[in-house]
């Protein structure tokens, strides 16, 4: 059974239990320092409320390892969510028990009341069956919103929905199914496919699908020093992980076959380290051994842009280099600003950094669709069933 859209489920006067990820950064001062995923389901929640529901909302934040932690606390969230919405929202001291349970039961029609942290109770990463069983004591109806999340399967994402007949698809979750699903079928061409960030093994996965798929693979960022290494260049001081090598060097080969371009940086901006105030251009055959790689080239950069110009669908995922330091943010920006010339076709952003990258551009309302999920955007594209989705389907 296809999963329904909250807009499908009748809400009035019922404990309309959302799941959201509202996993945001806080800043040091304990206020939320980007509310991107809070304003996303802004939509889904403002439904349920002039549908006359009582709003049970529930999220993480960060990893406190099912332990009280005050400094993962909701607080701050449920603060900012009170003046978006601008009416009260109650937070239970408790992701469940008897307070949790006095603040849903105490609920009006068009009221909000929001769990505390979700992890602060080991039954949630564990999902397990009495912590499930627990929450889906709060829900007449349960949507679920946390796109960001939906990879998991956890209690409040997986375990109690089946203890829920009424279900269904918040209007985030909707959207980011839609749009990121347009990524698996037909697609205008060529499909052009950035991928940068951290770690190999994150992304392997969603590399060895694009092969099969994409048209063209541009690399970047610190995974691309352990596919130049693979190739055989001098990485320096660069972040290489070299237990990624043989998988790296496989993945070269098995594209060879494939007739999928991989592009690699031809040049990098290196210094000692991301404190450095600028950076020297090299070519990517040779970083020098006293030297570390902190972003792609100017000569990678206009590649790309060229790539980019001519393309039909593209995906983005992870940053060319360090781009929090101002002198190595310029080859992540450019990606940015040369995705949003793109004309007629679809763009895609997966991924909290490059989605920040795309907002410091000022480029993101030139862009078709900038995923709130990182994982799980990631586990998307390469073609997974994510199981909170699934979840909803039964
Ligand atoms: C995310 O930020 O990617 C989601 O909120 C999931 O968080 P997690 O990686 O801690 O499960």
């Amino acid at each position: 059974m296809a999963a329904k859209s909250i807009a499908d489920l009748d809400l009035q006067g019922r404990r309309v239990f959302i799941r959201v990820d509202f996993n945001v950064p806080l800043t040091p001062a304990g206020g939320v320092s980007d509310a991107t995923r809070i304003r996303a389901s802004l939509p889904t929640i403002t439904h349920a409320v002039e549908r006359g529901a009582r709003v049970v909302l529930a999220s993480h934040l960060g990893r406190p390892k099912g332990r009280f932690k005050p400094e993962f606390s909701l607080l701050p969230v449920a603060a900012y969510l009170a003046e978006a919405l601008g009416r009260d929202v109650v937070l239970a001291d408790e992701p469940a028990g008897d307070g949790a349970k006095k603040v849903v039961n105490d609920l009006r029609d068009g009221g909000v009341a929001i769990l505390e942290n979700l992890r602060f109770a080991p039954g949630e990463e564990a999902n397990d069956e009495n912590f499930s069983r627990a929450l889906a004591t709060y829900a007449d109806v349960y949507v679920n919103d946390a796109f960001g999340t939906a990879h998991r399967a956890h209690a409040s994402t997986v375990g109690m929905v089946k203890y829920v007949a009424n279900k269904g698809m918040g209007f985030l979750m909707e959207s980011e199914a839609k749009m990121l699903g347009k990524l698996l079928g037909e697609v205008q061409r060529p499909f052009v496919a950035i991928i940068g960030g951290a770690k190999v093994a994150d992304k392997i996965g969603l590399l060895e699908s694009l092969l099969g798929r994409a048209d063209t693979v541009c690399l970047g960022g610190v995974m691309a020093n352990t596919f130049l290494c693979a190739q055989g260049a001098n990485m320096g001081r660069s972040l290489v992980e070299t237990s990624k090598l043989p998988i790296a060097r496989a993945f070269l080969a098995k594209a060879e076959t494939s007739g999928v371009q991989i592009i690699l940086p031809r040049d990098l901006v290196v210094a000692e380290d991301a404190k450095a105030e600028s950076g020297t251009v090299v070519s990517s055959a040779g970083v020098p051994s006293d030297q570390a790689a902190l972003d792609i080239g100017p000569e990678s950069v206009a590649e790309m842009a060229a790539v980019l110009s001519r393309a039909g669908t593209v995906f983005w995922n992870g940053p060319m280099g360090v781009f929090e330091a101002q002198p190595f943010a310029v080859g992540t920006i450019a990606v940015a600003k040369a995705m949003a010339q793109v004309m007629g076709g679809t763009t895609v952003v997966g991924g909290g950094d490059s989605g920040a990258a795309v907002h410091r551009a000022g480029v993101a309302s030139s862009i078709t669709h900038i995923s709130t999920g990182g994982g799980a955007s990631l586990e998307f594209i390469e073609g997974k069933k994510l199981p909170g989705l699934a979840a909803l389907e039964s």
